[in-house]
């Protein structure tokens, strides 16, 4: 029997080269060897304070996440596509798991601290934020995956699932096993603007859906070495955002090679190395956007990849949530 995958996304915008270097490419390369889902988190989108007012967003989000992950190549007829909420199971294993986790242990919660900073919470922070980390335990749970490929940022929440798994089968019996996290070749992609990581709320993203004007008016904006002035100065190479992305997207490796040489001793101009990032991106692109188009064009389609994918994951949901009732003798007139 294959070993089981579940990763997915917040349904709170769309999907950026972050994601795919974090988590999507390795949901592409594990889709033949693991029985994969793939979770739209819409549920979870709500537990930002800037959402809630913003039903609109969250639901037009659900269906663009979907296609950023079926245009990145993600088979339909091998994964299963669907959105949180159409999985009650989930919210009642969520709270029945709750019961399992001290509060204080989720104060602790690195990325729960991270998030309450960069996106400036102050104290307006709802339960259900604090509950998200447990959400993302019993979406993980629910289906029973083996893996979970994530950007390094989410690891804490792995972390928190599989103390959650030993709490409860040392409670009530075996029920789960433990969920391995898998990080991705770029385990945290910067920001174009050279800041620790790419992120829609810091405005300095490459999504996967932008066109090739906008691409283009990004990388020409990115930063690089911030003390090189002229193309005939020396330039730094590490930690220069244009070669990070080099490294990430460029599959020229030569060209990769020949750019830092010539940057390093000044022989080369921030230009040129930005038309030549530009090149490689769009190279990139392409595949993913002309995939794109053909589901933007069929969206019936994609309402029944997630139709279907809701219908699928209620059974193994159910599934669980049965045993978990059962070990922890909650009736069942
Ligand atoms: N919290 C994840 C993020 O911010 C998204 C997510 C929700 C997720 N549920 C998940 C990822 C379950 C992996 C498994 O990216």
């Amino acid at each position: 029997m294959k070993k089981r995958i579940l990763t997915g996304d917040n349904t709170t915008g769309r999907l950026h080269l972050g994601h795919y270097v974090g988590s999507l490419e390795n949901r592409v390369k594990l889709q033949d060897s693991y029985e994969t889902f793939v979770i739209l988190a819409d549920a979870h989108s709500l537990a930002y304070p800037k959402y809630i007012g913003q039903p609109d967003l969250i639901s037009d989000s659900i269906l663009q996440v979907a296609i950023d992950n079926l245009s990145v190549g993600l088979a339909p007829e091998k994964v299963t596509l669907f959105a949180e909420s159409t999985v009650p199971e989930i919210y009642e294993i969520a709270l029945l798991l709750s019961m399992l986790v001290p509060y204080p242990r989720i104060l602790r919660n690195p990325t729960i601290k991270d998030e309450i900073r960069e996106k400036e919470l102050g104290d307006n922070y709802s339960m259900g934020f604090l509950n998200f980390p447990i959400m993302m335990a019993s979406d993980i749970l629910s289906v029973r995956a083996d893996l979970v490929p994530v950007g390094e940022d989410q690891e804490p929440h792995l972390e928190l699932t599989r103390e959650i798994v030993r709490k409860f089968n040392s409670t009530y019996g075996e029920v789960f096993k433990e969920p391995e996290a898998m990080i991705g070749r770029v385990a945290r992609l910067v920001g174009l603007d050279g800041s620790t990581k790419m992120t829609k709320s810091l405005n300095n993203a490459i999504f996967l859906s932008d066109d090739e004007k906008t691409v283009r008016q990004k990388v020409l904006k990115m930063y690089t070495d911030p003390n090189r002035l002229h193309p005939t100065d020396p330039g730094k190479v590490e930690g220069n955002p244009v070669f990070i992305y080099h490294d990430a997207f460029n599959d020229n490796k030569e060209e990769v090679e020949d750019l830092k040489k010539r940057y390093v001793v000044g022989r080369v101009g921030d230009v040129e190395v930005k038309e030549r990032l530009i090149v490689a991106i769009e190279k990139f692109l392409a595949p993913i956007r002309e995939r794109r188009a053909k589901y933007e064009a069929d969206l019936d389609t994609v309402h029944g990849i997630l139709i279907e994918g809701a219908k699928r994951t209620r059974k193994e949901a159910a599934e669980t949530l049965n045993l978990v009732r059962e070990k922890m003798k909650l009736p069942r007139f």
